[in-house]
């Protein structure tokens, strides 16, 4: 059978905030063909709730959000790179209005209507810009109906991608990123994508734990991919957990958004005592490093399965102006949260780390970029204050789009990629393997990669994962891929790297807690992983 190949400009792994602002920002002589593996708005852009950071307030300023980026952090931020993004962000909010994103308002007092900024931990002002609470579901669906306008994109959703093809893994001289293989899995073909610039927007990886706020594209697809392919990774022992979900055995992965916090919402253990200021004198809006530690601190303390977050006292009117969403998702689990409290547990929520890059997104290998959550910019540091990641993701990805419009306009090389053999394969009656190491690789993941760390959890994760990857490798080797198997193979590469990266730091800094060593150390440096096939 004839197998099928694509050919484009850009080939972009995503449709996020991050994919798709790349794409609306290049020119329409670019032919852009995007690829995401579930429906176009399954990923964690549209799900997002709070907001995005931004400099808009008249008593705020881009050097009060660079300080509170970089104190978040904990001395890992790039400082460049956060004055960079900053910078950018009144800009980036002038370009989303202007696309139709409609942002909540507010009358000011002279009688004029303003928007409406919320805070969130770590933010010394209000400058959270949002859409009530379901700030990226209007966002995604805005860039998405942009998006449909434009002809020289061609949106495929259910595409897998599954790895990189460079010159290197063709076995020739040089490195350039020259497309990718994606599984089809309506056909369960899988197919050449070949491109002159490829893209990775594929989100974060913290599926990797058995509780996270994040939709199931959240599998470090791009994280496994570009280290395969041989670009360097880091500081993935930052994976952030975010203090507030929902516990109910009803609900999956329901984020209770932080503006709740912002907004007045006190953290109580089961008997109703507030407990944050003996944490920290920020109290419920400390940095979420340090109020996911207060929670996981006070749970094991107690033994009980979850603490309440209480905003009752703000009222109903408020509530359902501010909060609609999470209002009426509480109330549909019989919550009514304008009259008693939500249970909450932490998450896994956010990739700190990711795939190295540069100012414009480039990557080690040439022609390849990555942006979004799974890059590592280097503004998050230790820690990424609340709702500068779709910040992030519109920056960097804007700048990327710059970046492959000012390169000389050249297609592909010419170089014959081989069809994806599938001679020595076949179907598989072993997918209870894949089932049950997903499940293992997540739950241990959560038990000695969690908030609090020691080396020996680590090494035990370590030997573990080591087990589960060669299981993983051998049913790779022999059965045809599916999209479930593809997963696995990438949680357990991320999984892998995170505990490398995490063994790597003597020091307790910022999301990283280890109780062997609980002091910072005097150096601040980032930790940096080298792939074997690295140029
Ligand atoms: P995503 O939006 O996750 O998109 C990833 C895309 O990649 C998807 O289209 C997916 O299908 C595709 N993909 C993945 N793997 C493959 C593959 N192998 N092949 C093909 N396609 C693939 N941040 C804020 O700044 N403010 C907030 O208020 C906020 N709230 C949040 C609330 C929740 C519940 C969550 C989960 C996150 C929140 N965040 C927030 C974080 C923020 O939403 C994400 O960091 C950001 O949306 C990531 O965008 P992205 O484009 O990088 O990836
Ligand atoms: C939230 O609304 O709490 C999420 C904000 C974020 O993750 O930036």
């Amino acid at each position: 059978m004839k197998e099928t190949s694509h050919e484009s400009d850009v080939l972009i792994i995503g449709s996020g905030a991050a994919g798709m602002t790349l794409a609306l920002n290049l020119s329409q002589n670019f032919k852009v063909t995007m690829l995401c593996k579930d429906k176009p708005m399954e990923g964690s852009t549209y799900y997002a709730q709070g907001g995005v950071a931004a400099v808009l307030g008249k008593y705020d300023s881009e050097s009060s959000h660079v300080e509170d980026t970089l104190i978040a952090g904990a001395g890992l931020c790039k400082e460049e790179i956060v004055a960079f993004t900053v910078g950018q962000s009144a800009e980036v909010v002038k370009w989303l209005v202007g696309l139709g994103v409609r942002f909540d308002k507010k009358k000011s007092e002279d009688g004029s209507t303003d928007f409406h900024l919320t805070k969130e931990g770590g933010h010394s002002h209000r400058r959270v810009i949002h859409a009530a609470d379901a700030t990226g579901k209007e966002i995604a669906l805005t860039l998405s109906d942009n998006l449909k306008e434009r002809n020289n994109v061609t949106l495929l959703s259910r595409h897998v991608a599954v790895d990189l093809i460079t010159e290197d893994t063709l076995g020739l001289t040089g490195n350039k990123c020259l497309g990718a293989y994606a599984l089809n899995l309506e056909t369960k073909k899988v197919e050449i994508f070949r491109a002159h610039h490829v893209v990775i927007a594929s989100g974060g990886a913290s599926k990797v734990y058995q509780y996270t706020s994040n939709p199931d594209t959240a599998s470090g697809d791009g994280i496994a991919m570009g280290w395969r392919a041989g670009c360097r990774v880091g500081n993935l022992e930052f994976n952030q957990f975010h203090p507030t979900c929902l516990y109910h055995p009803d609900s999956k992965s329901f984020l209770i958004s932080e503006s709740l916090r912002g907004e007045g919402g006190i953290l109580l253990l089961p008997n109703g005592k507030r407990f944050m200021p003996e944490f920290d004198k920020r109290a419920e809006l400390a940095p979420r490093d340090v109020v996911a530690r207060a929670i996981d601190h006070e749970m094991k303390r107690l033994g009980c399965n979850f603490v309440l977050l209480d905003v009752s006292h703000k009222g109903e009117k408020f509530i359902k102006k501010h909060f609609p969403n999470i209002f009426s998702r509480c109330l549909d689990l019989g919550i009514d949260i304008s009259k008693e409290a939500i249970p909450i547990v932490p998450a896994a929520h956010y990739t700190c780390g990711g795939i190295v890059i540069d100012k414009n997104g480039l990557t080690d290998i040439p022609n390849l970029y990555a942006v979004g959550e799974s890059s590592f910019s280097g503004l998050h540091g230790a820690n990424r204050m609340a709702s500068n990641s779709l910040l992030e993701c519109m920056v960097f990805a804007t700048a990327a789009a710059n970046h492959i419009a000012s390169r000389p306009k050249s297609r592909a090389p010419n170089i014959r990629i081989p069809s994806w053999d599938e001679s020595q394969v076949v179907g598989s009656n072993e997918n209870v393997t894949i089932s049950h190491n997903w499940k293992e690789l997540r739950t241990l993941m959560w038990d000695y990669v969690g908030i609090v760390r020691t080396n020996k959890r680590l090494h035990r994760a370590r030997r573990r994962i080591k087990l589960l990857r060669q299981e993983v490798e051998d049913h790779y080797a022999r059965y045809q891929i599916t999209g479930d198997l593809l997963e696995l193979r990438n949680l357990a590469c991320v999984a892998d790297l995170m505990v490398r990266c995490a063994l790597r730091r003597r020091e307790s800094r910022g999301l990283h807690f280890t109780l062997d060593y609980p002091d910072l150390s005097e150096q601040a440096m980032d930790t940096i992983l080298t792939p074997p096939s690295f140029h």
